[in-house]
C-alpha cells in the first residue's frame, strides 16, 4: 500500500477537501453530486465535530475526508440517545481500493472512543462498513426518522452494549438536508463536469434506499 498520513483539516484543506468530495461522488449515488456543497455548509453547522474532521494526506495531496455530526436516536422511551454520525467520508478516485476509507473510519472512530463517544450510526453501503464492524441498526431496534427498517442505516457501538435499549427512530441533523438551488450554484464554482445517468453505482444505491420496510407493523 503506497504510504498516507491521516491529520485533522485546516482551514487551508478546505477547497481541496470540497474537490475531492466533488471528484469522488461525482455521478456516483445520482448525476451529479452535491456532497461537495454539504462538506461545504457543514462545517458552519452546529452538529459538526472539527475534532473529528480528518483529512488523508499523500505527498501533500488530500486524499481523503471524513467529516462527523451529533446526531440522536429518539428513543421509544421518549428520551433522546446522544450518537454520533459521519459523513461525507470521501476518497480520490485514484486512491480508491487501497484502504484509504477504511484508515480514515478507523483512525476517527479511535478518536471518537478516546473522546468518550459511545455509538455511531450512518447511512451506507453495508457491503463497506460491515468490513468495518458495522451492523444494520435494525439489529438494535433503530429505524429512520421516518420509522422505517432501512438496509443502509447502519449502527456500530464504540461501547458495548451503548445502543441496548435505545430503540427508536434515528435522527440526523438537519444541515444534511441540502438546499439544491444554492448546491448547483455552489458546484458552477468548480469546472464543469459532465452528468451521466443510469451507471450501475447509481442503480446499486436506488436498490439500497427502497429496501425499507415499516419498523411498526
Ligand atoms: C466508499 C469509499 C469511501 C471507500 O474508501 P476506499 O478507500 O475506496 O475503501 P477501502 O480501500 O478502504 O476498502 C475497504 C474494503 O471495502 C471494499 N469497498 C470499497 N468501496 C466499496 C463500496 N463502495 N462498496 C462495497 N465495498 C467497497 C473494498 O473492496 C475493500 O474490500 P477488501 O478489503 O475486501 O478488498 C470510497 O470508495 C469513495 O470515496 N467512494 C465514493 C464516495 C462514497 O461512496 N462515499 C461513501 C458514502 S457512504
Amino acid at each position: 500500500m503506497e504510504p498516507f498520513t491521516i491529520r485533522l483539516e485546516r482551514e487551508e484543506d478546505y477547497r481541496a477537501v470540497e474537490d475531492l468530495t466533488r471528484e469522488a461522488f461525482w455521478n456516483h449515488h445520482v448525476p451529479g453530486c452535491d456532497e461537495h456543497y454539504l462538506a461545504h455548509v457543514l462545517r458552519e453547522s452546529d452538529c459538526f465535530l472539527p475534532e473529528l474532521d480528518f483529512v488523508a494526506e499523500a505527498k501533500g495531496e488530500i486524499i481523503g475526508n471524513i467529516m462527523y455530526t451529533k446526531a440522536s436516536v429518539l428513543c421509544d422511551d421518549g428520551e433522546a440517545f446522544a450518537a454520533l454520525s459521519f459523513g461525507p467520508l470521501s476518497v480520490l478516485p485514484d486512491w480508491q481500493g487501497k484502504g484509504v476509507g477504511s484508515a480514515l473510519v478507523r483512525h476517527s472512530l479511535g478518536r471518537a472512543s478516546e473522546l468518550g463517544y459511545t455509538a455511531v450510526l450512518i447511512y451506507g453501503d453495508p457491503s463497506f462498513y460491515s468490513h468495518l464492524g458495522f451492523l444494520p441498526a435494525e439489529s438494535f431496534g433503530i429505524g429512520t426518522a421516518g420509522d422505517d427498517y432501512m438496509d443502509a442505516l447502519q449502527a456500530l457501538e464504540l461501547v458495548a452494549g451503548a445502543l441496548r435499549g435505545k430503540e427508536g427512530r434515528f435522527a440526523e441533523d438537519h444541515a444534511y438536508e441540502v438546499d439544491e438551488a444554492a448546491a448547483e450554484l455552489f458546484d458552477q464554482t468548480f469546472p464543469a463536469k459532465e452528468k451521466r445517468e443510469g451507471l450501475p453505482s447509481q442503480l446499486k444505491f436506488l436498490q439500497h434506499v427502497s429496501m425499507r420496510r415499516p419498523r411498526k407493523l
